[in-house]
């Protein structure tokens, strides 16, 4: 019989590993809440129509990469539904916006959340098509100063925080604004005609680009193209004298945070519903799918998909992609257990028990051995898990004294129990 595997894009996430994925979301919520953002958690399925109405149908998430199924109806009088596995949190949060009237509050909604997308990509490096964001959105009526330029500094300056807290280092924020809905559509038209006399000497994708949507000529990326892309107009000269301004509002809290960024003119982003700034983190050591994470404004969103007006900003990072960051710096090696205990012998199993117990109620990572095992094979199994070792034979439990063996140094010292706590917690001491 054929065995069943995990699906195409789709992966089972494994110990030690999980550790990691379990440090960054901690590192994350400890940095949401000092930010006092709170968690959302949203469906994993959603109305197909929330996503085409809010992400955009001409979009490639959209038109290509989604999980659409027609849900069966139960009964006669139920009709079927198009339904969706989301591909992207914002849309699903703004519907939850909208549905609980959260804008009412009068307040500012900052909402964090972490959880499962899913894209249908062709996978590789870095790009699944069940992947993880870990993402927040700020949002709220105008009222709450949700279109604050401060906002988007404030946004911009916590991912600076989180990433140099999570310990990757080497990223840079690339920053641009894509205006109003009107300086978008002014750009496009700029740009579809700046096409025109190129477009024959361009690649193929961006011959059919040129035409049907000119702004995804910008991300590209066939180098014999790059030279041409750069000499097209560009979008900051397509903005009104708002957008500029709120645009100079946002780097110039950048900059008085001293968070570093550079202006990249052709960060459009591939989802329709962003105005104003649009931003990415990039990592170096990512290769072609170099995208930390990516964000933007949405002023326009809630109203897209019939709630009330609602300007908010937001991002996504990529789970996956901060852990193939933090492993390949070698910042994830897992943390080696405080102790391995090895009881000598099958009888002394259920001191090693008690013993263990003690030491994990008291806070110490611990590995309970086995008395079956041979001293030898106790040893090898200590080693490569903790960083020292602890025997316990008939003398050891009556005498009240332990053999402590430190792998790093090979020293081997006598200690009693009530000070085993204390020595095991020690840092190793070469
Ligand atoms: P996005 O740029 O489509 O934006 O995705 C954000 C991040 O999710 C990417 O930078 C990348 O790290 C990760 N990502 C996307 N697709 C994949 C994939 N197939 N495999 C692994 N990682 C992936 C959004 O999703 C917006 N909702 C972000 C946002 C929030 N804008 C405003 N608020």
């Amino acid at each position: 019989m054929t065995t069943v595997k995990a699906v195409r894009g789709t992966r089972d996430l494994l110990p030690p590993e999980t550790a990691l994925w379990n440090r960054i979301e901690a590192t994350a919520r400890a940095v949401f809440a000092r930010y006092n953002f709170g968690e959302i958690r949203t469906p994993v399925f959603e109305d197909t129509a929330l996503f085409a109405r809010g992400v955009g149908e001409e979009t490639d998430i959209v038109s290509k990469e989604m999980y659409t199924w027609e849900d069966r109806a139960r009964a006669q009088s139920e009709k079927t539904q198009s339904l969706t596995l989301r591909p992207e949190n914002t849309a699903g949060v703004v519907r939850a916006y909208i549905e609980h009237k959260l804008g009412e509050t009068g307040q500012l909604q900052k909402l964090f959340y972490i959880g499962p997308q899913f894209r249908r990509e062709r996978p590789q490096k870095g790009r699944y098509r069940q992947f993880s964001q870990i993402g927040a959105e700020v949002i709220g009526p105008t009222s709450s100063g949700s279109e604050s330029p401060l906002r988007d500094a404030e946004v911009l300056e916590m991912l600076a925080t989180l990433l140099d807290e999570l310990g990757i280092t080497g990223w840079t924020l690339h920053i641009n604004s894509v205006g109003s809905a009107a300086d978008r559509a002014r750009y496009n038209e700029v740009l579809r005609e700046a096409l025109v006399p190129v477009a024959p000497r361009m690649c193929v994708d961006c011959q059919r680009r040129a035409v049907t949507n000119p702004l995804r000529v910008l991300d590209c990326k066939v180098p014999e193209d790059q030279p041409i892309i750069e000499a097209l107009p560009k979008i900051a000269d397509s903005l009104d004298e708002d957008s500029k301004q709120h645009f100079a509002g946002v780097i110039a809290a950048l900059d008085a945070a001293g968070v570093p960024y550079t202006r990249n003119h052709r960060l459009v982003r591939g989802l329709d519903y962003y105005t104003r700034t649009t931003f990415e983190f990039t990592h170096g050591g990512l290769g072609a799918q170099n995208a930390l994470l990516g964000g933007g404004r949405y002023d326009g969103l809630s109203e897209a998909i019939g709630g009330p007006k609602a300007p908010g900003i937001g991002f996504a990072m990529g789970e996956d992609r901060l852990v193939l960051t933090l492993q390949a710096q070698e910042a994830a090696r897992p943390e080696p257990r405080h102790a391995y205990i090895a009881p000598l012998g099958e009888a002394l199993n259920p001191a090693a028990l008690a013993l263990a117990r003690e030491l994990r109620r008291g806070g110490l990572t611990v590995e309970l051995g086995d008395g079956n095992f041979r001293l030898k094979k106790s040893f090898e199994a200590a080693e490569k898990t903790a960083r020292r070792i602890v025997i316990l034979g008939e003398d050891e439990l009556a005498s009240g004294i332990l053999t402590v063996k430190e792998f790093a140094t090979g020293i081997q010292t006598k200690v009693p129990r009530s000070d085993l706590p204390a020595v095991l917690a020690a840092p190793v001491s070469a």
